[in-house]
């Protein structure tokens, strides 16, 4: 049965552009989304700038516009970035849209004239008031002289020199950090939800431990219920009443029956994500209570950590005691750093600037994927590593998923013209095992484990590999009579590479949509991938589906602005050329010096890590040779490639080796002769080591001239 789901992300608030935090959580809605699709289930995706509260109103200010237009320019500047990473969601809208305005206002209503009692209670509460700007202050934007250690310009709710937490009023000369001005402390009636009534604390002890929260964010809000003391020897517990209205002037939503009162944000935001879902259903047609009365709705929201309050206590509170059907689940993901955390600086630019990654050309798959490849359900941090990205897309996406294709479909185009032929039962055992995947790949989506997911998808396209390299279709080519052999193991590799699409289509939403199109196939799901291809179903030509990450791209991302504009394609000349990978060319010698280096081909035998070396591997070489016995002679060799490659990826590829240098003992022991592999003079500019490999048809032996 297919399932109704409702899914948002968090609202970002709409005082700037979206930084990788924001495209995070994103991609990883998108991913589960996508997921569900494609199990045939109904998605609503909906997000919305979140455009209340004081700062926000400040900041338009300071900027000579109507907090309406500034939230209306900030909107504008969204698209590119939803477009360009494929987030599919079906709408985005506003909190200060009329669906907010009303939906507030009327869940507002009901938690006042709950039928078993208000949870709305007004109290008066003493505020520090700017007279010049004639507002109440914010806590943010009251400071002064820290009571502890006396440091001053302090915020009005701690002290970021010596971490001391206080009320604004325990400042020392306090003043207004919008107009100077020393605040008065006036009275004022707030508006409060009354969490600390005992219907609220039992509903949320029951809706947040029942077993639906991931277990570190279930053991976090625990706590927050547990009595504690208060300064007066009184103990009261973790739940105390919500302030959830701000004096005008604010930018928010008004509270009825108020004049001049408005809800604080918290209040209105997650609201918003019901408005926007009603813009989207009222454009389709489709009326909101309906939708809502449905009981098999379920209802999803994926937030950060900072936010978890918010979300399990108020939210949950908010619905339940208006008569609203409260969410399925709230999914918590840790925060993203960039390059081990370091914070952002000046000299390295802005950090990950999500824009400029588009803007360098940079494939948002890649970062999709390598994304996904660190997300788990659980609630933690993950850290993009520039390194650990181009390791991940280059090896795994590129290196063991995106080859199958090339390597098998080149022949079926130009010797069968496209036709997927019979499967022997060797091939045809492979595609079992990997059909026989999905229910696990299935679960582990369902289940946000996506670095699992990608896991097991890439154990399968090892396995593929394998087949691959077992049958060798490019010896196949070259034999007489295998015409039949080679068609075979080429369509086993073709629907081998259908089935790995339809695993990673959830993270890599437009390489699929490519594949489908090469391979002339239905869109694909996790039903209709089932059914085989038949054969004598054609396929396409094949064309390059994705191109490996360039270090320079990552350098170019990662510069500071300024330094950018003389060498990122800014049309200015650079000040000076750099070097080719990092060394100016070696001076010139003549043909009689490279005939002094003797380069063969080699196969590598075997290959191992050395013990107590994080650099070397020992490879055993074939370089054709024969001992006295007239058996292959192996050398050994060591490379310091450990970084870069497995033993078991270099196993029976071929490579280049200068055969006649001397001996070398090492620690390890004797090295006899050196593996070509590449590498840039600067270390840090690209860490890679690529080991030479020749093209097809190469044997062990041959000279290179
Ligand atoms: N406006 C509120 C949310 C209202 S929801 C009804 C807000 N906005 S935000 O722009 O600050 O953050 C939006 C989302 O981005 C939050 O879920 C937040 O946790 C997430 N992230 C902000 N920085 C992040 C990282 N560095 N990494 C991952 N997510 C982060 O909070
Ligand atoms: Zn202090």
């Amino acid at each position: 049965m297919s399932r109704q789901l409702f899914v948002t992300t968090a609202l970002p608030y709409a005082n700037g552009k979206f930084h990788i935090g924001h495209i995070m959580e994103y991609i990883q809605a998108d991913i589960w989304v996508r997921f569900q699709r494609m199990m045939g289930n109904s998605v609503d995706f909906c997000c919305a700038d979140d455009t209340h509260g004081a700062p926000i109103m400040i900041a338009a200010e300071k900027a000579g516009v109507t907090p309406q237009a500034f939230v209306a320019d900030i909107a504008a500047g969204r698209k590119p970035y939803l477009d360009g990473f494929h987030i599919s969601f079906d709408n985005w809208h506003s909190t200060d849209a009329p669906e907010n305005h009303e939906l507030a206002q009327a869940i507002y209503r009901d938690l006042r004239d709950n039928p078993d009692g208000s949870l709305i209670e007004k109290r008066t509460i003493e505020q520090f008031f700017d007279p010049q700007k004639s507002m109440f202050l914010p806590d943010r934007f009251i400071k002064g002289e820290c009571p502890k250690c006396h440091a001053k310009d302090q915020y009005g709710d701690n002290c970021e020199v010596c971490g001391a937490v206080y009320a604004p009023t325990d400042l020392i000369n306090p003043y207004s950090a919008l107009s100077g001005a020393k605040p008065e402390l006036r009275q004022s009636e707030h508006f409060f939800f009354k969490l600390s009534d005992p219907r609220c604390v039992s509903f949320l002890s029951e809706w947040t431990q029942d077993g639906k929260l991931q277990p570190e964010v279930a053991n976090k809000i625990k706590e927050w219920f547990s009595e504690r003391s208060n300064p007066d020897g009184s103990t009261s517990n973790g739940l105390g009443d919500w302030d959830i209205s701000r004096d005008a002037p604010y930018f928010g939503i008004e509270i009825p029956d108020a004049p001049g009162k408005y809800f604080y944000v918290w209040l209105d935001a997650p609201i918003g994500y019901l408005a926007s879902l009603k813009n989207l259903l009222s454009r389709r047609g489709v009326n909101f209570d309906a939708y809502m009365a449905n009981p098999a709705l379920e209802q999803y929201h994926f937030i950060g950590k900072d936010i978890v309050t918010f979300h399990t206590l108020f939210w949950p509170a908010t619905l339940h005691f208006s008569g609203r059907k409260t969410p399925s689940n709230v999914f918590v993901h840790g925060f993203l750093t960039v390059n081990n955390g370091e914070k952002m600086s000046k000299s390295r630019g802005t950090g990950l600037d999500p824009l400029k990654y588009l803007k360098l050309g940079m494939n948002p798959e890649w970062l999709r994927y390598y994304l996904a490849a660190k997300l788990s359900a659980r609630n933690e941090d993950i850290d993009f590593n520039a390194e650990d990205f181009m390791a991940r897309v280059n090896s795994d996406l590129i290196g063991k998923f995106v080859n199958i294709a090339s390597r098998a479909a080149g022949f079926l185009s130009k010797r069968f013209a496209g036709q997927i032929g019979v499967v022997s039962e060797d091939g045809a055992a492979l595609l079992h095992q990997l059909r026989g995947e999905r229910a696990q790949i299935e679960q582990l989506y369902e289940s946000r484990e996506f670095a699992k997911a990608l896991r097991e998808t890439m154990l399968l396209a090892d396995r593929v590999n394998a087949y691959v390299d077992a049958n060798k279709p490019w010896e196949l080519a070259k034999q007489a009579g295998m015409e039949a052999r080679l068609q075979d193991v080429c369509s086993v590799c073709i629907k081998a590479f259908r089935i790995l699409t339809c695993y990673l289509k959830p993270v890599l939403p437009e390489l699929a949509l490519q594949v489908e199109r090469f391979l002339n196939i239905e869109p694909l799901n996790f039903v209709n991938i089932m059914q085989p291809l038949a054969a004598g179903h054609v396929i396409g030509n094949y064309q390059h589906l994705m191109q490996r990450v360039d270090v320079k791209q990552l350098d170019a991302l990662f510069e500071a602005p300024d330094s950018a504009a003389t060498s990122a394609g800014t049309g200015q000349t650079p000040t000076s050329n750099p070097a080719p990978g990092g060394e100016a060319i070696a001076a010139t010698i003549g043909i009689e010096d490279f005939a002094k280096i003797d380069l063969r081909i080699a196969k590598v035998v075997a290959c191992e890590a050395v013990q107590g070396s994080t650099k070397l591997l020992r490879l055993s070489l074939d370089v054709g040779e024969l001992d006295d016995a007239g058996q292959p002679r192996l050398r050994q060799v060591f490379s310091g490639i450990a970084s870069m490659y497995q033993p078991e990826d270099l196993v029976g590829k071929l490579t280049v080796v200068v055969a006649n240098l001397a001996p070398r003992t090492m620690k390890f022991g004797v090295s006899e002769g050196m593996v070509l592999a590449a590498s840039h003079a600067d270390e840090k500019k690209n860490p890679g080591i690529y080991v030479l490999e020749p093209f097809a048809g190469a044997v062990p032996g041959l000279r290179i001239h």
